[in-house]
């Protein structure tokens, strides 16, 4: 066959989407890809459905809708403080992926290095290579996820030009602190770096932890490039909005490189998602109570297991430690899982640069139904210790 590119030759298949495909051979009640299996809110269902007749159904301009940019910039100043111009500071995106990779391309130059906390979600790697450039991991040590600020200073000084910031975390559920968050502004502002933010659960986060958008510390505004969008807020995985926030001279450059990947996210989706970014307080209280009673209901019963796991802090995963069990493979105890047990779950391995194999990860981002059935299978996970 001729020559494909070099670049992508490494990429594997994701891992989680194995992890699905096992789950649906086995019958497995599937808690390994994250997304809701409940409805978005009806409020933006009905608006979709008025959009179908209406329209917009063209082009919209390439940045995003300039409804969906003003509700954006209104909610964004309401929950964070900071002052975002809908014109020049925005660029709505196909979901974070695309808002990470058109920051990364936006920022960086083949060869240059990008620091990326370990464990890590799985496009990052990815998006560093699609750009050309190398990512230098940055342990977060479980159980604690605590990071060293000696070692992020060492990727600075070896040149790292930005750092991927997901906070809340995705898989390990860390929330950074205000003072972690300062180490890590302290740290790039010295060596003169960016920051890119992957925030898609800023909106997911347990009391007594609150969520602290890295732009809005001193200095970082100018230096960070916010990526979010609308998947996890309003449980709309499938619409793909998201989008950038960055000061104009950012967004100029992420215009451009957005406008050449993909022209412009989908407008009777940005028309009808208008609805759900001028939702008032009570959503976003009611949300956070949902998943709270989820992580309560699954991590409850996982205790009850007897299961050891880190107690997540934001987003809507678990990491489980199954060091006990004497598997040499978190791959093969997810197979056996799926296989003998009925539950799909994602090796942890999957998301570390580290040798670390003794954690799986899933999430409860489910009906109550679900989670209950779920750990009705997993009160049997006894069975498969060797
Ligand atoms: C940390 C993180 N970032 C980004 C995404 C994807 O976001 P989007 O649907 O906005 O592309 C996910 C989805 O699971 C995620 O966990």
């Amino acid at each position: 066959m001729r020559e494909l590119s070099s670049r992508t030759a490494a990429f594997t298949d994701s891992v989680i989407r194995r992890m699905t495909r096992i789950s649906n051979q086995h019958g497995a009640i599937n808690l390994s890809q994250g997304f809701p299996d409940f409805d978005p809110p009806k409020e933006i269902t009905d608006r979709l459905a008025e959009a179908a007749g209406k329209g917009p159904h063209q082009y919209a301009i390439t940045w995003g809708a300039q409804n969906f940019r003003e509700a954006l910039a209104k909610k964004q100043e309401h929950f964070s403080g900071m002052k975002v111009d809908p014109d020049q500071e925005i660029v709505v995106t196909c979901g974070s992926t695309e808002a990470m990779m058109a920051a990364m391309m936006s920022v960086t130059n083949p060869g240059d290095q990008v620091a990326i906390f370990s464990p890590f979600y799985e496009n990052y790697g990815a998006d560093t290579i699609l750009c050309g450039a190398q990512p230098i991991y940055i342990p977060l040590n479980p159980p604690a996820f605590s990071f060293d600020p000696n070692v992020l200073e060492d990727a600075f000084r070896k040149g790292a030009k930005a750092l991927v910031l997901c906070n809340p975390s995705n898989p390990c559920g860390k929330v950074f602190t205000r003072e972690e968050l300062e180490v890590i502004a302290e740290i790039v502002i010295r060596y003169d770096g960016w920051v890119i933010t992957d925030e898609v659960y800023e909106h997911i986060v347990y009391a007594p932890h609150r969520h602290v958008y890295m732009a809005t510390l001193p200095g970082m505004r100018e230096r960070t490039i916010l990526c979010s969008s609308l998947s996890k807020t309003y449980s709309i995985t499938g619409w793909r909005l998201g989008y950038v926030i960055a000061v104009p001279e950012v967004i100029d450059r992420v215009k451009k490189v957005h406008d050449f990947l993909t022209v412009g996210a989908a407008a009777p989706l940005m028309e009808a998602a208008v609805a759900g970014l001028k939702f008032g307080d009570d959503y976003y209280e009611g949300l956070q109570a949902h998943y709270s009673h989820m992580k309560e209901l699954f991590t409850g019963g996982l205790r009850e297991i007897g299961l050891t796991f880190t107690e997540p802090q934001g987003a809507y995963y678990v990491l489980v430690d199954i060091g006990e069990f004497g598997y040499a493979s978190d791959l093969e105890f997810c197979e056996e899982l799926a296989r003998t047990v009925g539950v799909g779950a994602v090796p942890g391995s999957s998301f570390f640069k580290e040798d670390v194999n003794h954690l799986i990860r899933f999430h409860f981002a489910k009906k109550d139904e679900t989670l209950k059935a779920a750990l009705e299978r997993l009160a049997q996970i006894g069975k498969m210790k060797r």
